[in-house]
C-alpha cells in the first residue's frame, strides 16, 4: 500500500479554496472559544532563522491554548548550525545536516515549522526555498511555513480580518491595492507574494503598486496570481501611479520589498529606492479611496511606511491582522496534527 502522503502548509497555493475556507472558518470559531483539546499531547518544533515577536508568540500560545507543547529553537545559537546543501564536505561552520535534524526532530514532535528569511545574495538561489524545503523532504511530520519567500500563516490573518472588516467571508469584487513603500533596506518579498497570491485567490480586483517595473515581483508569484485571476475572478494590474491606484480602493495593504533585479548588489537600488519616500501610506493618499481599510504586517516603522494619523485611525486593521494569526494558526496545526 502507498504510504499516506504528509500535508504540509509551505503556500497557500498548494492548498484547494475549499481547505482554505475550512481553515478560515475554524479560526474564528477559535476566536469565540479560545481553549481546546486539537493538540492534546502533540507537540510542535518551532525552528527560527531570524527574529519574531507576532509569530514566535502566537504559535506557542496557539499550541498550548490546544493543549500542545511547543519547543523553540534557533539553529545557530541555541541549537547547531545546520547544511542544506546535498553531497558537500562539511569542513566549514555548520555542524549537522538537515537529513538527520530533520528526520530527528520528526522523532519528537508532530510537527516542524521554519523562518528562514533568505540570505540576501543570490535570488535565483534564495527562491529556491531551500531550508523550507529541506524540512520537507526529510521530515517524516508535516511542515509550517513560519516566512521564508513567502509567509502563508499572514495570508490567511489577512484575509479573516478583511472579512471580519466587511461582515462577509466573500470578498470578490473589493478593489485591493498591495502598494510598495519605502524603507531604508532592501526588504524581503515574501509578504508581497503572499498578499498577490491570496488577494487574487479570493477573487478581489487587485493593483500591484510600485515604484518602477524593477520592483514588480519574481515571475512565479506573477504566474500564481494571474491564474488565480483565470480561476476565481477579479483582476490584476500593475501601477506606478499612487493617486490613481488609491482612487476608490477599498483596501491598502503595505509592504517594503528590495527590487530584485539589484538582489545581492544593493547600492544602485538605494539611490531609486529613495526617490520613492513619498509611496508612504498617508492621510491625503487614504482620502483618496473609497472610506478603504489599511493593514500591515507588522512590524512596520511610523512614518516611514505610514503616518501615525493612518497607524492609529480606526482604517487600520494591523492590530486586528496580528490577533488572528493566533487564531489561523490554531487551526492550520488542528488541521495538520490531526490529518
Ligand atoms: N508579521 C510577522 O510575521 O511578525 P514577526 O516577524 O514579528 O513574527
Amino acid at each position: 500500500m502507498k504510504p499516506h502522503a504528509i500535508k504540509h502548509f509551505l503556500n497557500t497555493q498548494d492548498w484547494s479554496r475549499t481547505d482554505l475556507d475550512a481553515l478560515l472558518t475554524q479560526a474564528s470559531l477559535y476566536k469565540q472559544h479560545k481553549l481546546g483539546d486539537a493538540l492534546k499531547g502533540k507537540s510542535i518544533a518551532l525552528v527560527f532563522f531570524n527574529p519574531s515577536l507576532r509569530t514566535r508568540t502566537s504559535f506557542e500560545l496557539g499550541a498550548f491554548q490546544l493543549g500542545g507543547h511547543a519547543v523553540v529553537l534557533q539553529p545557530g545559537k541555541d541549537a547547531w548550525p545546520i547544511e542544506f546543501e546535498l553531497g558537500t564536505v562539511m569542513d566549514g561552520d555548520t555542524e549537522e545536516h538537515i537529513a538527520e535534524v530533520a528526520r530527528v526532530l520528526s522523532r519528537y514532535v508532530d510537527m516542524i515549522a521554519v523562518r528562514a528569511f533568505p540570505k540576501f545574495i543570490d535570488w535565483s538561489k534564495d527562491r529556491q526555498d531551500q531550508v523550507l524545503r529541506g524540512f520537507a523532504q526529510h521530515a517524516t511530520v508535516p511542515v509550517i511555513n513560519l516566512e521564508t519567500i513567502t509567509h502563508p500563516c499572514q495570508e490567511l490573518a489577512h484575509v479573516l480580518a478583511l472579512q471580519e472588516h466587511f461582515g462577509t467571508p466573500d470578498l470578490r469584487g473589493k478593489k485591493y491595492v498591495l502598494t510598495w513603500t519605502y524603507h531604508p533596506k532592501a526588504l524581503n518579498t515574501a509578504v508581497a507574494n503572499s498578499a498577490l497570491t491570496i488577494a487574487t485567490r479570493m477573487g478581489m480586483d487587485v493593483t500591484l503598486l510600485c515604484p518602477t517595473p524593477e520592483y514588480i515581483l519574481d515571475e512565479r508569484y506573477m504566474g500564481w496570481a494571474q491564474q488565480n485571476v483565470a480561476e476565481n475572478g477579479g483582476s490584476l494590474s500593475i501601477s506606478h501611479d499612487t493617486d490613481s491606484a488609491y482612487a476608490g480602493a477599498d483596501i491598502i495593504y503595505a509592504k517594503s520589498w528590495g527590487a530584485l533585479p539589484y538582489f545581492g548588489n544593493w547600492e544602485p537600488e538605494k539611490p531609486i529606492r529613495d526617490q520613492y519616500k513619498h509611496f508612504i501610506v498617508d492621510e491625503r493618499k487614504m482620502a483618496l479611496t473609497n472610506n478603504g481599510v489599511f493593514s500591515h504586517c507588522l512590524p512596520l516603522r511610523r512614518n516611514i511606511k505610514a503616518t501615525d494619523a493612518v497607524m492609529d485611525s480606526p482604517q487600520c486593521i494591523a492590530i486586528n491582522e496580528a490577533e488572528n494569526r493566533l487564531h489561523v494558526q490554531k487551526a492550520v496545526m488542528a488541521a495538520l496534527a490531526n490529518q
